[in-house]
């Protein structure tokens, strides 16, 4: 799969982490920066991993901020992205199965590392779940329509 990555530099660390696992486990990673720990904005990566996805040069996206809150908010803004904020692989299979969610964000000053990559791993073998689900995503459509 290939898979749009970004961060700030609060969640620099973890986005490599996780980049280094994911494409061990044989994805196709795109490093869309930041690529250090000197202080950047967050805004700025959430759209690049947004427009990665809903451009389609992406299938998902990942995001890490300090919270995972500043860069779900920004990616939140391309139109198409559902982007959501994890904690853990509960949050993470929900975000997938019942908002296929695209992109993943998560708080590199918030979980651990092997939190975050079993969280990572569940959200990408997860399949999104139909029926109600599929209603309520055509209803965020629309309002993102609107
Ligand atoms: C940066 O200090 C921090 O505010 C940012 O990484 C993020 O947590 C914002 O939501």
């Amino acid at each position: 799969m290939r898979i749009a990555v970004g961060s700030d530099h609060a969640g620099y660390r973890l986005k490599e982490f996780l980049a280094a696992h994911l494409a061990t486990s044989g994805h196709d990673v795109d490093d869309l920066g930041t690529h250090s720990e000197a202080p950047v904005d967050y805004p700025e990566f959430g759209a690049a991993v947004g427009r990665a996805v809903s451009e389609g040069r992406a299938e998902l996206g990942l995001c890490a901020c300090g919270t995972g809150i500043g860069i779900s908010i920004a990616a939140n803004k391309i139109p198409g992205i559902r982007a959501a904020l994890v904690h853990d692989v509960t949050t993470a299979r929900l975000a997938r199965a019942h908002n296929h969610a695209n992109v993943v964000c998560m708080g590199g000053r918030m979980v651990g590392f092997e939190v975050a990559k079993d969280a990572v791993d569940t959200f990408l073998s997860t399949a999104p779940d139909g029926g109600r689900h599929d209603q309520r995503i055509r209803e965020i459509a629309v309002l993102e329509a609107r």
